[in-house]
């Protein structure tokens, strides 16, 4: 049996899930007539106290949206150094707006408005013109870490004040809300646009939304045409989401306290080091002794005895749980991973299984 902790990208849909798919009604979307997507973007704005939303493909397409509505060529968007947008979107950023990241640091993939302050540019034509401020929630590279409500309204202010847009990544909004006990609406009160994803922890096979004000999403949704993310019968996939909003939020407990678990496992195992007291959701880093090989190598050998993760540093590993996974199947991994360093791995040859999350 595999044990794969790869990503919450992994699960399947339920049965339920099938069911609601398969009676979906649906309309041409493209045209505005899918009652299925309309009810859901409905919802979605509602849920998050805004004014529009847009269906989209993927996180990824959500993200960009954001940014065709912020931003145009010559700009610059303000990122932890971490985010999800600089790191694995391919450059889109650059390639579809011709608009730079410049990075901001801060502990678990959050900054503050001090690192805000020091990253302004002056208006000058040197400069790029800043933008756009965005913020992972929760954040991915980062740990899982949930904001603050406090601390991201304090950015979001400052942006504001320094007249700037606000973008919140929010591919797994839903487990910052669960796991801190806040409502969608008061995580991204301070947020222009807010993107989330529905093909994480909520179980979809696919899917997105950006929200946000009128004038945004009307843009961004031209935005989506020229992208070539517009669609026909998506009713079929937006059923998902709505079943996945019933269904599948709540339960994201069950994966942070699996996630915790799986943390708590692997402090007993001698050879890695992690901080189980900084698991906040579903996704759990942990980094092996060089002395005992690399990261890479570590997750070539688990994947040989079914214990999928990936290598996401030099020494680094990630796992993430969610709807597929249970306690017993976090134990087993961990059980697995201090059998697999025991015996050593240092003659494993790295790669394997593709790794879009390698660091190298
Ligand atoms: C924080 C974050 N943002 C955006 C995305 C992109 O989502 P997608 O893979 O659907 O494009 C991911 C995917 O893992 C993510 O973790």
């Amino acid at each position: 049996m595999v044990i794969d902790l790869r990503s919450d990208t992994v699960t399947k849909p339920t049965p339920g899930m099938r069911k609601a798919m398969a009676e979906a009604e649906v309309g041409d979307d493209m045209l505005g007539e899918d009652p299925t997507v309309n009810a859901l973007e409905a919802r979605v704005a509602a849920m998050l106290g805004k004014e529009a939303a847009v269906y989209a493909c993927s996180g990824t397409q959500g993200n960009q949206l954001a940014i065709w509505a912020h931003c145009r060529a010559g700009d610059e968007l303000l990122i932890h150094h971490d985010g999800h947008i600089t790191w694995y979107e391919g450059g889109a950023a650059a390639v579809v707006h011709g608009v730079t990241c410049r990075h901001l640091s801060g502990p678990g993939g959050m900054f503050d408005v001090a690192d805000l302050d020091a990253a302004i540019l002056p208006v000058d034509q040197h400069y790029c013109r800043t933008r756009l401020v965005c913020l992972e929630n929760t954040t991915n590279r980062g740990g899982g870490r949930v904001w603050s409500v406090e601390q991201a309204m304090r950015v979001a202010d400052r942006a504001h004040a320094l007249g700037l847009r606000t973008h919140m990544d929010g591919a797994r909004l839903m487990n910052a809300c669960v796991a801190g006990g806040y409502s969608p609406a008061e995580v991204t009160a301070g947020m222009d646009t807010v993107s989330i994803c529905f093909s994480k922890g909520l179980g979809c096979p696919m899917g997105s939304m950006l929200v946000g004000t009128r004038a945004d999403i009307a843009q961004a949704r031209r935005g989506r045409k020229v992208m070539g993310g517009a669609l026909r019968q998506a009713g079929i996939v937006a059923a998902s989401a709505l079943y996945a909003l019933d269904h599948h939020v709540e339960r994201l407990a069950e994966d942070h306290a699996n996630a915790k678990r799986l943390a708590e496992c692997l402090t007993g195992v001698d050879g890695v080091t992690v901080d189980a007291g900084g698991v906040q959701t579903n996704i759990v880093h942990f980094d092996v002794d060089p002395a005992r090989g690399t990261g890479a190598q570590l997750a070539a050998a688990l994947a040989r005895r079914g214990v999928k993760m990936y290598s996401t540093g030099p020494q680094r590993l990630r796992a993430v749980t969610h709807l597929d996974v249970g306690r017993a199947d976090v134990e087993r991994a961990a059980e697995i991973v201090g059998e697999v360093v025991g015996e050593g791995f240092a003659d494993t040859a790295a790669g394997g299984s593709a790794n879009p999350y390698s660091s190298r």
